[in-house]
């Protein structure tokens, strides 16, 4: 596996892939590597010739007060992962190297991005679709996979990609859970033994609306208040939100149909999690 730290050497890298008419698959990611990540990994190296995964926890996307400086980092066990993983270049850039000048221009999101985490964190998804796009065009990908365990920047991808004909096919993978429920995320690690022994009740309560809607009596508000009651009743943090949308659109719902997605945020005392269950009503 190459490892690369500066743009001119990503570039040489994917120019020779181009020439050699090989299928460049992308995994973007801000690191300290689970196996939510490399099961995207996997996925794009039986699907292309050529795997390139990043990794770089992007300023842009952390509000004041956010976890940008603590966010966990440990580089030397990412690249063995990584490496295991079947990805042939890995792009590890500077802040300075991503960011030389403040930049002129940035993307701004409208639309999916003014609900849930993006109403909660106000400007994150700009952060994102910003590090994406600079990613897609450094490294001219033919598919770049994302997961979706972050429904919402899913949502925000497709739509830039659609909005703006990026020549790149978005494919989202589904989330990868520990044994007992809880999704995979590199902020577990900020999570207190009780906290850890809680955290899966955030999926266990997406289940109940879940199983509600399905039973077909309940509106979307007494889906959420279920779910909700469930949370603050056994989670031990504080709910952020819970939220029944349409996907991949994310508009409010008069009634639980179509695809859906019911998704949830909770507070501990260092990490705040997310989660959601996306489905289908007819
Ligand atoms: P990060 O949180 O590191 O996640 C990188 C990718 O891994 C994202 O597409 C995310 O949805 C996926 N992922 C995380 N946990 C997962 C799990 N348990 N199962 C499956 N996939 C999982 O998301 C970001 O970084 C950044 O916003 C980024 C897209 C890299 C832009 O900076």
């Amino acid at each position: 596996m190459k490892v690369v730290k500066t743009i001119p050497e990503l570039k040489e890298f994917v120019q020779t892939e181009k020439k050699a008419g090989r299928q460049i698959g992308l995994v973007p990611t801000m690191g300290f590597l689970h196996e939510g990540h490399l099961s995207l990994a996997e996925k794009a190296r039986k699907e292309n010739d050529i795997v390139i995964m990043t990794i770089f926890v992007n300023p842009l996307q952390f509000g004041p007060g956010e976890d940008f400086e603590r966010y966990p980092r440990d580089l030397e066990r990412d690249e063995k992962l990584a490496a295991s993983a079947g990805v042939d270049c890995l792009f590890v850039p500077e802040v300075e190297e991503m960011y030389p000048q403040p930049s002129i221009i940035t993307m701004t999101v409208t639309g999916r991005a003014d609900k849930l985490c993006g109403e909660k964190r106000p400007g994150h998804f700009d952060g994102v679709a910003t590090v994406v796009t600079k990613l897609f065009h450094l490294t001219e990908p033919d598919k770049a996979y994302f997961g979706l365990k972050d429904a919402q920047q899913f949502a925000v991808i497709a739509g830039l990609v659609e909005s703006l004909n990026f020549p790149v096919e978005v494919i989202g993978v589904e989330t990868i859970r520990e044994e007992d429920g809880l999704a995979k995320s590199s902020r577990n690690v900020y999570l207190t033994e009780d906290e850890r022994s809680k955290a899966p009740h955030l999926q266990k309560a997406l289940q109940l609306g879940v199983q509600t809607a399905e039973r077909g009596k309940k509106s979307p508000a007494e889906i959420k208040q279920l779910t909700n009651d469930y949370l603050q009743s056994h989670a031990g943090a504080a709910v952020d939100y819970v939220e029944l949308l349409s996907y991949p659109e994310l508009e409010p719902l008069e009634k639980a149909h179509g695809k859906m997605i019911l998704a949830a945020a909770i507070k501990y005392s260092k990490a705040r999690l997310i989660d959601n269950i996306i489905f289908n009503l007819n």
